[in-house]
């Protein structure tokens, strides 16, 4: 589903709460810096099938930065833009390096983690904003099911684990930070 910034309310904290309007701009913080690991994927690789399946879901990630970046007032973003602009290129270049599997086991860590993310906000978001929210979560999923169904059969090393747990809690940190900053 395709979700336009028309069917969005005017931005307003007072309707809004401040817990909600931290929330929101942690995701337009998660949304710079999914775009950014993207960017960082295509600007490494030389992998076909890795560029492809970059290249498609930069896509989706763009309309979603595009989408936050044009609701939310520029006092309700995160100061700390740069930081996940850099750190999210970085993911993304780091995980080319690792390899075609280690790519898209990070791609799957990541993309869980923002599903999970979306998922607790769904469930107290007034209803015009979980519309949104679930529309931006479908697509998380789906860039999550692409991932997983490409890192193969293999079972799950204790290094894997290990990296997906370096992931969450990276990503969670990142998204404490940008509640506040
Ligand atoms: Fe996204
Ligand atoms: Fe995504």
């Amino acid at each position: 589903m395709t979700f336009g910034s028309d069917s969005l309310p005017i931005f307003d904290e007072s309707e809004l709460g401040s817990f909600l309007c931290a929330e929101l701009r942690s995701d337009h913080a998660g949304e710079t810096g999914a775009v950014a690991m993207y960017k960082g994927i295509i600007a490494v690789s030389r992998n076909r099938e890795i560029l492809e399946f970059a290249h498609t879901h930069l896509k989706t990630e763009q309309r979603h930065l595009n989408l936050l970046t044009d609701w939310l007032p520029a006092q309700y973003k995160s100061r700390l833009i740069p930081l996940w602009w850099l750190s999210g290129w970085m993911l993304g270049a780091l995980c080319v390096i690792g390899g075609r599997r280690f790519t898209f086991i990070t791609i799957s860590a990541v993309e869980s983690f923002v599903i999970n993310h979306y998922e607790q906000q769904i469930r107290y978001a007034p209803q015009d904003i979980k519309v949104l929210l679930t529309s931006l979560q479908e697509d998380e999923a789906h860039h999550q099911k692409d991932a997983a169904l490409r890192t193969g059969t293999i079972k799950s090393s204790r290094l894997i684990s290990l990296w997906n747990k370096v992931i969450w809690q990276g990503s969670a940190l990142a998204v404490s930070l940008a509640k506040r900053i």
